[in-house]
């Protein structure tokens, strides 16, 4: 089984933070259908610093969606060390992440995220210095540098083993390329066998058989989904049943309907009526993608004045395929 540092991980599947989508709800929604461990969004240390509410909202969390990573942004070692001794003290979360990775420009400006690729000492000093502040299982999410030699990924991944890191996930794709072209797995299977601390491979998994190539091409100990997720919550429970049994289960329409409306549940609870109905109009629409006539259902969702309303044309979609239950 799976170790970070003591945190024992039973399976295989992580649910990769994304940045106004992992919220509590969502990551519960993908926790009820089977995961290992879900990660929150991306978490200003400055915000922590700074005590906003925003961010501490960001930490939100539940005994039932745990193991739960917290990730943390910044670039000052600082500001990181005390923002991951605020997290372990609220006690909600189980690892503490950093990010390596991301490319948006606001994040990148500030010196933090992928930005942080090209600063090997500065890296080196965040992680001696977060090491310092945390007893939590520490990992970092990076990506594969910034040109596609790979190379600052090994030399930032050699950095954080030494300073103390328990694992590491990597997005193969350079900062230049955001989200373009392919991530390139050679990376993760030649960072699987630099390093000694488990290796979580993540990039471009859109089905199972995606992430048993990706098991057995790079060798790593875990799997981190991400945009997949958002229209198929079940894709980790898939995963996880594959490498487990060999098998898995594709759910039935009935099955994405019903968790729809756990979804609508699930965000009106947490963020209120209005919040939620306007967050839920994209949302939704994820789920239908591929069934039969959803063209005409997903814009109509994308129109919703009232959560109410989804529920609505959810059962309306629904009944002439012949499936309602009622
Ligand atoms: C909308 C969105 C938000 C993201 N937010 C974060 C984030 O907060 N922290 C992070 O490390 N990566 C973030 N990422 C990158 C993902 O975690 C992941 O590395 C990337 O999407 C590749 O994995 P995938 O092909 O499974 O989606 C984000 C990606 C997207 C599409």
């Amino acid at each position: 089984m799976m170790k970070i540092k003591n945190l024992k991980i039973h399976g295989k599947t992580f649910l990769a933070p994304l940045a106004g989508i992992t919220n509590l709800p969502f990551r519960r929604l993908v926790k009820e259908c089977g995961c290992a461990v879900v990660c929150s969004e991306m978490v200003s240390a400055k915000g922590i610093f700074y005590n906003s509410k925003n961010t501490v909202t960001l930490m939100t969390s539940r005994e039932d969606e745990r193991p739960l990573s917290v990730q943390l942004f910044g670039s000052e070692p600082q500001s990181m060390a005390q923002a991951a001794a605020f997290v372990e003290n609220m006690g909600v979360a189980d690892i503490i992440d950093i990010n390596f990775g991301c490319s948006v420009k606001k994040v990148v400006k500030q010196g933090a995220g992928v930005a942080l690729m090209k600063e090997p000492k500065t890296s080196e000093a965040i992680l001696r210095a977060v090491r310092k502040a945390t007893d939590l299982p520490l990992t970092i999410k990076i990506r594969s540098g910034w040109d596609r030699s790979g190379l600052q990924a090994f030399a930032l991944a050699n950095i954080a083993q030494d300073a103390g890191v328990d694992a590491i996930a990597i997005h193969p794709r350079t900062a230049a390329q955001g989200f373009k072209g392919h991530a390139n797995w050679d990376h993760i299977q030649q960072l699987k066998q630099t390093l000694s601390i488990p290796v979580i491979g993540n990039g471009d998994i859109n089905s199972v058989e995606d992430a048993a190539r990706m098991f057995s091409q790079t060798n790593c100990d875990a799997v981190m989904v991400g945009r997949a997720a958002m229209s198929n919550p079940y894709l980790l429970s898939q995963i996880e049943d594959y490498v487990n049994r060999g098998s898995y289960k594709t759910p039935e329409p009935r099955d994405i309907f019903r968790k729809m409306e756990r979804l609508i549940e699930l965000y009106v609870a947490y963020f209120g009526e209005t919040h939620a109905y306007r967050m839920l109009r994209g949302r939704l629409a994820w789920f239908v993608k591929g069934l039969p006539g959803c063209s005409a259902v997903r814009r109509d969702l994308a129109r919703i004045e009232t959560s109410g309303q989804a529920l609505e044309l959810i059962r309306a979609y629904e009944t002439p395929m012949g499936i309602n239950a009622d």
